[in-house]
């Protein structure tokens, strides 16, 4: 059977990857900023699992964002993991997320009633500007890897809202991921306090930055 003719069956409950803590945390983070304006922008979101929980619930609260989501839909940039084997990434996590398609994507999206999620392929770190959005009010970052991590903090952070939150995942001290090395050193640079909850980077818009 075509793997395509099987997504109603295996995509039957969002297939997200956040942990339940952090998945609570993001939740929680769109109805705290549900007034501060600016997308919602989930940068690396697999197989749009947490995008399609995220979408409905902001639909059901009247939050009626743009919710914008950008992958490679292919998993990693082979040089940006080769980066991160340095740092202690084991290699068997290579290949993890490739396989994928932004098609697939908006299939599992469609049948979790969510298909007004916005999809961009593409590497964060090149992407050009114009696709990216003026202003957020809510990024979830959660590209696992250190280089991309800071270079989407670069990017994202001057177009954070005041009030508005990014949250960057796999940032607890110790994990095969190598995301709060990037996220550590863009919050040293920016002369940022770096903050944690539930193994998150937290970054606060101010109100001018
Ligand atoms: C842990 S998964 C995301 C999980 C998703 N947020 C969820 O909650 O279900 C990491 C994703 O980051 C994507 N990714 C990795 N490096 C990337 C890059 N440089 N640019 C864009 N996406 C990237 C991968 O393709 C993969 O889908």
């Amino acid at each position: 059977m075509a793997r395509s003719s099987l997504v109603p069956l295996l995509y039957r409950y969002p297939p997200t990857c956040l942990a339940p803590e952090r998945l609570y945390l993001y939740l929680h983070y769109l109805v705290e900023c549900k007034d501060v304006p600016g997308d919602i922008v989930e940068i690396g979101c697999n197989l749009g699992g947490t995008a399609a929980v995220a979408r409905n619930m902001t639909r059901r609260l009247g939050i009626n964002k743009r919710y914008l989501c950008y992958d490679t839909f292919d998993g990693f940039i082979e040089q940006q993991f080769t980066n991160d084997v340095g740092l202690g990434t084991p290699t068997r996590n290579r290949h993890m997320f490739s396989g994928n398609s932004q098609k697939l994507v908006a299939k599992i999206l469609r049948r979790h009633k969510a298909d007004d999620v916005a999809l961009i392929q593409g590497d964060i770190t090149t992407i050009p500007d114009s696709k990216l959005p003026e202003s957020c009010s809510v990024v979830l970052l959660d590209i696992d890897l250190a280089e991309p991590t800071y270079h989407a903090l670069k990017r994202f952070w001057p177009r954070l809202a005041p009030g508005g939150v990014i949250l960057v995942d796999d940032c607890p001290e110790s994990t095969d991921w190598k995301a709060r090395i990037g996220y550590s050193r863009f919050c040293q640079e920016a002369g940022l306090a770096e903050q944690y909850r539930h193994g998150m980077g937290v970054l606060v818009g101010a109100a001018s930055h």
